[in-house]
């Protein structure tokens, strides 16, 4: 794991967007895996201001998220479909047809989990998976188990998660209690991981991160397995 520590948010988020920038010139096509969250919101600011004054394209780009609520309609305004076209996709050159978000209402959310894997594999596998970290150590909506899924799938959300969750929301009750998340064997086969994290509420986590330990009741510990995993925090995350 390569550990890059930045003064604060805004270099984290800069620092975020220049991997970003450095893959999309090495390769123009590139699959994107994305995330939602507070945490990347700068970087993909950063995004923004790069495309706009052209130092980086999407235009060949396709993506695809991590996770999203269920069952939640892709045009409510806490979808991460809704995140995403308001964070980056309605503001870059990127072109909508080619962005992912698991389908919230889907029917048959096992079938839905299927399909997007092999959409994934279809496509060459993602590129970069850019990943936040819930303070409970849950990477999408991969919460701690005893047992983890390796393929997308439905799952429930811990009580921790909701809570965490529920500032977005009018209220706690307003939170969905479920969602399809990639599993963790589906964000491992990315290519290369950048992990996000910022802040302190995130210092217990990332302390995790940092020792040669891996537990599924830390399912973010397992990314330490990853041949190519990038952590960048800020100092306020790192030193608590
Ligand atoms: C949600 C998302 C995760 C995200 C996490 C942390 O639960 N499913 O992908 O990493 O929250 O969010 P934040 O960055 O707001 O702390």
């Amino acid at each position: 794991m390569k550990l890059i520590v930045c003064e604060n948010y805004e270099e984290m988020s800069k620092e975020g967007a220049k991997i970003i920038a450095e893959q999309l010139k090495n390769k123009p096509n590139s699959i994107l895996g994305l995330a939602t969250g507070s945490t990347p919101v700068g970087m993909y600011e950063e995004l923004r201001r790069m495309n706009a004054e052209k130092e980086i394209s999407f235009a060949e780009v396709t993506s695809y998220n991590l996770d999203e609520y269920y069952p939640l309609a892709p045009d409510h305004d806490q979808s991460y479909r809704y995140f995403m076209n308001t964070n980056l996709f309605d503001h870059v050159d990127i072109d909508k047809s080619k962005t992912f978000v698991p389908n919230g209402l889907a029917e048959n959310p096992a079938e839905e989990g299927k399909k997007y894997d092999e959409a994934i594999a279809n496509a060459g596998g993602i590129d970069l998976q850019v990943l936040g970290i819930g303070q409970n150590g849950h990477i999408g909506f991969n919460e701690p188990e005893d047992e983890l899924y390796v393929s997308t799938h439905l799952t429930g959300l811990t009580d921790n998660t909701i809570e965490a969750n529920a500032r977005f929301f009018a209220s706690k009750a307003d939170v969905p209690t479920q969602a399809i998340t990639m599993g963790l064997g589906s964000i491992m086969k990315a290519k290369k991981i950048l992990l996000l994290a910022s802040g302190k509420a995130k210092h217990d986590v990332v302390t995790k991160m940092l020792d040669d330990r891996i537990t599924t009741s830390v399912p973010s510990t397992l990314l330490k397995t990853h041949a190519d995993l990038i952590l960048i925090c800020d100092k306020a995350c790192l030193n608590g």
